[in-house]
């Protein structure tokens, strides 16, 4: 069975009853509780399904929750006597089928607190208190929105389960270190449809909490559902990794946060988060490396391609118009895109250099900005357009270690490779050093502004090897990519 933390859940329970109270004893008719604000404030109500018990009203405010065994609770709340303005505590005794149920519910009650009562304060003073979670700090409300909109489509979720590339490694990592999943507690950052809490599952977790965001929750509580099975294991937990609250911390850490180039999207900072929220010290993650691959490139056909949108804007005369001046911006603003493709590997004119960001150990202010020297020996005499694109994902796992590559002349993934062009090609020969710099800074629109500087240094017999011959850049936005 499993669960959403979403606040119109109902949870089935095995009994409810108040402590102190002699016309409601423990009995084993069923009982649920759910969240409601139909008396104006956040409560928590407990049902019982006989007709003769009525149903517990609990301020949410004031409410504690205490577990006194595996499948027995209290909760504990203030309640007044309004005639007399005195205040008295209650307790109701809750019990719970399975172990997971009420674990499921512990981790439900712990973010009613946090969030639905922060809704109640809202309705009564009118305003919200200011955010205090990472994710929201950072990232701008329309980016996020369109963002979680964009995961709360199963089409966009299938077109994922579609790459088997990428499924195929996850599933391939998983079943064979079954050794790391065995009776371990798992936290699946960004479950989308549950897909890698189930592959968890399957290789023997003992619980997983698949934390999902945007409305795609719903669908993996459905999945989750219908793979019963496997299902008990798992509680779906809908909102964030920054504000959620989980009853217990994991052995292990399951994700897919890669975007192109890696970090495209910004959820490489959530993984992080995930890592200092959730994880267990010496706690495993998978993927648990991520590595930003680079080369020139020459391509004078897709360059000329690219550019040649422009030439709408060389017209003199159009319409009695000169649109020339506007040549410059447009050729800037084709060539300032990067193309998202497959290509050649033979199109790469020299052996490629990497940046590794291991993710058990990188600060989430790392991601902030990241800056990659660059430094080349050309393999051939060519016309480099620009620099090359990829990465891989390494699944360190006890008993095999497993890449997931997205190379170029490798099987194609949905993420294909990057070619970010320079404003002005760079002729090199042979042996050529070509030095620069790839300067990615984060934006709150969950990607980055890339600054790309490539230089040639003089070369051959006599000349002055430091000696800059060519220098060319560019500036993009990640996100504006070509596909
Ligand atoms: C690339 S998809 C992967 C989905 C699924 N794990 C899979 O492998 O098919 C990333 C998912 O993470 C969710 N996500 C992104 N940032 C999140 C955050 N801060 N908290 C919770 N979920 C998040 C997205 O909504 C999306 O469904």
């Amino acid at each position: 069975m499993e669960f959403t933390v979403g606040q119109n859940h109902k949870f089935n329970l095995a009994s409810v009853s108040e402590l102190a109270s002699s016309s409601s004893r423990a009995s084993d008719t069923p009982a649920g509780a759910r969240v409601s604000f139909d008396s104006g404030a956040a409560e928590l109500r407990f049902y019982r399904e006989s007709k003769s018990n009525k149903a517990i009203y609990v301020p949410l405010r004031t409410a504690q929750l205490f577990k006194l065994s595996p499948v027995e609770s209290v909760c504990i709340t203030e309640s007044s006597d309004t005639s007399k303005e005195k205040s008295y505590s209650r307790g109701i005794t809750i019990q719970f089928r399975k172990d997971e149920e009420s674990r499921a519910f512990h981790c439900a009650f712990e973010q009613w607190k946090k969030e639905v009562v922060v809704q109640g304060s809202c309705s009564q003073n009118g305003t919200f208190p200011a955010s205090n979670n990472k994710f929201d700090d950072k990232i701008a409300a329309s980016s996020a929105k369109t963002y979680f909109d964009f995961y709360g489509q199963l089409t966009h979720q299938k077109n994922m389960l579609l790459d088997y590339v990428r499924t195929g490694t996850y599933y391939a990592a998983i079943i064979e270190n079954r050794a790391d999943f065995v009776g371990r507690v798992v936290v699946d950052v960004g479950a989308g449809t549950g897909i890698l809490s189930l592959f968890a599952a399957q290789a023997g977790a003992k619980h997983v909490y698949a934390v999902e965001a945007s409305e795609m929750a719903e669908c993996a509580c459905k999945l989750i559902a219908g793979n019963p099975s496997l299902g008990q294991r798992i509680t779906v937990v809908k909102g964030k990794i920054e504000e959620v609250e989980l009853p217990e911390k994991a052995d292990i850490l399951i994700s897919e946060p890669m975007g192109i180039l890696l970090v495209n999207e910004r959820m490489l900072e959530t993984y992080v988060i995930a890592r200092d929220r959730f994880l267990l010290p010496n706690g495993k993650m998978f993927p648990t490396i991520g590595r930003i691959h680079m080369a020139p490139f020459s391509d004078e056909y897709l360059y000329v391609e690219r550019a040649n949108e422009a030439l709408f804007w060389q017209q003199p005369n159009y319409y009695g118009v000169d649109l020339t001046p506007l040549y410059g911006s447009a050729f800037h603003g084709y060539l300032s895109k990067p193309v998202v493709n497959a290509f050649d590997p033979r199109v790469l004119v020299a052996p490629e250099i990497s940046h590794v960001i291991n993710f058990t150990s990188i600060k989430e202010e790392e991601l902030y900005e990241i800056d990659v020297p660059l430094k080349f020996i050309a393999s051939m005499r060519a016309r480099i357009h620009g620099l090359a694109c990829w990465f891989d994902v390494l699944f360190a796992g006890s008993v095999f270690q497993r890449w997931l590559t997205t190379a170029p002349g490798a099987p194609t993934t949905h993420w294909y490779q990057v070619r970010c062009f320079l404003l002005q090609p760079l002729d090199v020969v042979p042996g050529q050093e070509i030095t620069g710099r790839l300067h990615m800074v984060a934006h709150e629109s969950q990607s980055y502004t890339v600054h790309l500087t490539m230089s040639t240094k003089m070369c051959g017999p006599g000349a002055d090897q430091e000696r800059i011959l060519q220098s060319s850049s560019c500036k993009f936005d990640l996100r504006q990519y070509h596909y």
